[in-house]
């Protein structure tokens, strides 16, 4: 039996790319397909293969146009919280994931869709990209952490309104608030992805892990920052790679990285 169901997963280059397949519902997230983002998610911790990763939506309409509807209008109070716990869990494992993760943003990000690629370190959206938190609408408020992660990324004020609203928005404003990185076109989507890990993946990748965790340790209430840093710092002065590191720039030639 396959392990995905709603998912395609293919290995490039030491990319794993995650591309959400149920395209004639806009790859609206059900609650099976959550499940498989966590096991495809894991993957990505525990494969030395995979260096890093990116999220993508089948098609050319949609990124993830939200939580399935149809399964929503089916929770009760006593199974809502669980439902956002599990969600939220799934999406916190990325954001910790000490490999980086991209979200190739390529049609519509709405709902679970916006909060699947706020979770990733990265977004790169193609000019066709619309993003919102339409819950409102159905009497709802984001699950995933959408209200932390959009108050997080683009400020309290901007994000009351969008969440409020339920305005979409388009690719240009959305990288005008810091919600993504960079515009491209479609066809260019996923190789800017590809180019942005490909850089990264010439770093060391104990140095790249530890640089996500202090960021994330920045919005960790629980966690002090600094302290985070300067454990991080002395963490990467032990390693074989500061010393690769050091030498190679020393001697003038690129250095080769083990990630130990
Ligand atoms: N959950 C379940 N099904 C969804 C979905 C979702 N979040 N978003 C889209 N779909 C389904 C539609 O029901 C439709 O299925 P059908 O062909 O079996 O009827 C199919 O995907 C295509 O969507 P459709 O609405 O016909 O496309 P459109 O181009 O007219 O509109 C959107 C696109 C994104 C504006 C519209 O689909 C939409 O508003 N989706 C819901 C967005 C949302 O509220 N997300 C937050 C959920 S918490």
């Amino acid at each position: 039996m396959s392990l995905y169901d709603n998912l395609l997963l293919q290995l490039d280059n030491g990319v794993l790319i995650i591309t959400i397949n149920r395209a004639d519902k806009l790859n609206a997230l059900n609650i099976d397909t959550v499940r498989e983002i966590k096991t495809a998610i894991q993957q990505v911790y525990d494969d030395p293969a995979v260096k890093g990763a990116i999220f993508i939506g089948a098609g050319e309409k949609a990124f993830v146009a939200g939580a399935d509807i149809a399964e929503i209008a089916e929770l009760s109070d006593v199974n809502a919280r669980s439902f956002a716990e599990r969600g939220q869990e799934v999406f916190s494992m990325i954001e910790s994931c000490t490999k980086p993760v991209i979200a190739a943003v390529n049609g519509f990000a709405l709902g679970g869709g916006c909060e699947l690629a706020m979770a990733c370190h990265l977004r790169v959206a193609s000019e066709s990209a619309r993003f919102g938190q339409p819950e409102v609408n159905l009497g709802l408020i984001p699950g995933y952490g959408g209200t932390q992660r959009l108050t997080q990324l683009i400020g309290k004020g901007k994000a009351m309104e969008l969440l409020m609203t339920a305005d979409m928005i388009g690719a240009a404003e959305a990288k005008s608030l810091g919600l993504v990185n960079h515009v491209v076109s479609q066809e260019e989507l996923l190789p800017k992805c590809m180019e942005i890990l490909g850089k990264i993946m010439t770093k060391a990748p104990l140095a790249i892990g530890l640089v996500i965790d202090c960021v994330n340790a920045a919005y960790d209430k629980d966690e002090d920052g600094y302290q985070t840093e300067a454990n991080s710092f002395a963490r990467c002065c032990s390693s074989q790679d500061f010393v690769e590191g050091t030498n190679a720039f020393l001697e003038k030639r690129k250095p080769s990285f083990k990630g130990i």
